[in-house]
């Protein structure tokens, strides 16, 4: 009996197996960019190609690849649009992706590469080449120039994952996460001139869960920058350098805005860059905010201003002065930052007078100027030190 019934099992398992579909790990469907007309040859305008396999990718129900294969394909303004018809879509770049030459056949469109209303989408590979020196010495001599492209934006998009691209020389910002959720960036390498005009790294906003990791940038702006309504970003293991640091800000800008939340940048470095960890909102009314912030392990080498708190931003003077900071900052805490400061004052906590920054933790800050213990100047902030903190004297 026993054994009829063992018998019977076996047969049932085998029968399901052997009638039930195959599960087979199918390489997804792979469309290349040069299928459909684009040329690696770094001068034939190959936006249409890309567009085109874009469409079946897209259009696609099964999981679907498009193929950049090795060699320079030039591209104008190209936005992979969703919503899709499947979220397992890889974008697998052997190439580079170039330009336009001439500045202002994308100078006035907010992005050069554009991915919108997308669902799990991979990035894979790939340098984007944003041939942005020309704008840079327009707007460095000042005249009427075009605003400027961001190289790649993901926007209102979910489980977005970018791996191992390179970008250089944006004529903008070079990585645009906005309005996203879930986004992973690692292995990343942006670099532009130190000096070049408003070319930040990677910029964050209105986004939740977004992680960077194991990146390289050297750029002429901020290295990450962080916009309002961001919560639940991780940094880590960011090498920034030359930059203006990783940067909270500007905030409040608005007078109703979202606030920044849930922040944690660690283990990275900044290397003559003009300023380490940042926080920075305009001096105007807002009713932003920045709390529960951490900057942990941090290591700075020549940098001007290692640990900066400015909430009196105001470039020009212009439609603020006087004004005082809405932006509410509080529960932040700077752990294990050491290193040397290029200037005097290495801790500058410089809050506003209507809303003072609270909870302001610096545990084992020590920072150096010329081989001595840099100063600390600390205006309407409020917390505690411990550890090496120069600051003691401010907080
Ligand atoms: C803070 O963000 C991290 C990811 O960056 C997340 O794992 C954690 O759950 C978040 N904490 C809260 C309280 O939302």
């Amino acid at each position: 009996m026993e054994h009829t019934l063992s018998f019977l099992a076996f047969a049932l398992v085998f029968i399901l197996f052997a009638f039930s579909p195959p599960v087979i790990i199918a390489e997804p469907a792979q469309y290349s960019v040069q299928s459909y007309g684009a040329k690696p040859d770094g001068t034939t305008d190959s936006t249409k190609a890309f567009l085109a396999a874009w469409d079946q990718v897209c259009g696609s129900t099964a999981p679907a690849s498009l193929y950049v294969p090795s060699g320079k394909f030039s591209l104008g303004k190209v936005t992979f649009q969703g919503p899709c018809k499947n979220s397992a879509i890889v974008v697998t770049i052997d190439g580079t992706l170039v330009a336009p030459s001439d500045y202002s056949s994308i100078g006035d469109e907010k992005n050069w590469l554009m991915f919108e209303h997308v669902d799990g989408v991979t990035v894979s590979g790939g340098i984007l080449d944003g041939q942005g020196t020309g704008l840079w010495s327009c707007k460095t001599s000042g005249k009427g120039c075009p605003e400027g492209a961001t190289s790649i934006e993901f926007s209102n998009s979910n489980n977005i994952e970018i791996n191992g691209l390179a970008s250089q020389d944006s004529q903008k910002f070079h990585i645009v996460i906005n309005s996203c959720q879930n986004v992973k960036v690692q292995n990343v390498k942006v670099s532009a001139a130190g000096d070049s005009p408003n070319t930040d790294g990677i910029h964050v906003e209105s986004s939740t869960g977004v992680t960077i990791l194991n990146s390289k940038i050297g750029t002429g702006d901020d290295c990450v920058s962080v916009g309002p309504g961001t919560t639940n970003l991780w940094v880590e293991n960011v090498a920034c350098g030359p930059g203006h640091g990783i940067s909270i800000g500007s905030l409040g800008k608005e007078l109703d805005e979202a606030g920044v939340q849930n922040v944690t940048v660690k283990t990275s470095t900044f290397t003559g860059t003009e300023n380490g960890v940042r926080i920075k909102s305009w001096g105007r009314p807002s009713n932003g905010f920045a709390r529960n912030i951490l900057f942990q392990h941090a290591v700075m080498t020549n940098v001007q201003n290692p640990i900066l708190i400015d909430q009196n931003y105001c470039p020009g003077d212009k439609n603020c002065p006087n004004q005082e900071s809405g932006v509410k900052i509080s529960d932040v805490t700077y752990q294990d930052i050491h290193g040397s400061s290029a200037t005097e004052v290495a801790v500058k906590l410089d809050c506003s007078t209507k809303y003072p920054c609270t909870g302001i933790e610096l545990e084992d800050v020590k920072l150096t100027y010329n081989n001595r213990p840099a100063e600390a100047s600390c205006t309407n902030a409020a917390g505690t030190v411990s550890g090496f903190a120069e600051a003691s004297s401010c907080l």
